[in-house]
């Protein structure tokens, strides 16, 4: 972290995960256990049934509440799907784009969520934009080559008074939801990375305001020691997030660096 150039922040990301019911029942418990001083940004991201409890139980908090996908056209024929500006309508203030597991479940290429991080940004919503190598990608040693690809094509064409709306997780799919966790050094190196990318693009001064998180089975075993690396910025937390408390102590980890 480094808290002087950039938010520190902590994102949970319940995937298909709690019943509205179960919604306003973590919101009370999670709003009672939140520190009262210095503490990061805390965003709660929630399945869609979700969000209007969730907007509902956080509204006098200082929890923002993010949806878990959006389709990039404002409206139209396209059933089933939700656009960035309904989401902002109902206060939702960001929206997690390009999660490995839309790229791998619901066909989510590089070019979608560029429309996506454009849809977003355009609505007023701030994209948790998701990129990250698999298993075998890593051993193929082609890491650093996809991470810029994939960094470079969702940020295509994002002029640069948005880029500190931006958020990036960088997210390695071998460690997400297994229990593996990257290594501090892992983690750390691919963040330089990801801002080394982006001051490419933005210049050095851009790119030292933008939050970079690490995701993939992050919890409040771990969350000190990653979130130690100066281009750590943060955390998105699945597994961990569902459990008000340890969200918190991932919170309070935070707090302390
Ligand atoms: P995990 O998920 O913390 O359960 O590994 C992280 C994510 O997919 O965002």
């Amino acid at each position: 972290m480094n808290r002087r150039y950039r938010k520190t922040i902590i994102a949970g990301n319940w995937k298909m995960n709690k019943t509205p019911s179960e919604t306003k029942a973590f919101a009370e418990e999670f709003k009672a256990l939140l520190p009262k001083t210095k503490w990061c940004d805390v965003v709660v991201c929630v399945p869609l049934v979700d969000v209007p409890a969730a907007v509902r139980a956080f509204k006098d908090s200082r929890v923002a509440v993010g949806a878990e996908n959006i389709f990039y056209e404002k409206s139209g024929a396209y059933t089933g799907e939700v656009s960035a500006e309904m989401l902002a309508d109902i206060d939702v203030r960001y929206v997690i784009v390009g999660h490995s597991e839309r790229r791998q479940y619901f066909g989510e290429t590089d070019i979608i969520v560029n429309k996506k991080v454009h849809a977003a940004l355009e609505a007023g919503l701030n994209p948790i934009i998701c990129v990250g190598e698999s298993l075998e990608q890593r051993e193929m040693g082609v890491t650093m080559e996809l991470i810029a690809l994939q960094v470079k094509s969702a940020l295509a064409g994002v002029p640069a008074e948005q880029i500190r709306r931006c958020v990036i997780a960088y997210e390695p799919i071998w460690a997400i939801g297994t229990g593996k966790t990257a290594t501090g050094e892992q983690a750390a190196e691919v963040c330089t990375f990801i801002r080394a990318t982006i001051r490419s693009l933005y210049g050095a001064r851009l790119a030292r305001g933008v939050t970079i998180q690490y995701g993939g089975s992050m919890n409040p075993e771990n969350a000190r020691e990653l979130l130690s690396h100066e281009d750590i910025d943060g955390g998105l937390i699945g597994g961990a997030s569902l459990k008000a408390d340890k969200l918190i102590a991932i919170v309070h980890a935070a707090n302390q660096g």
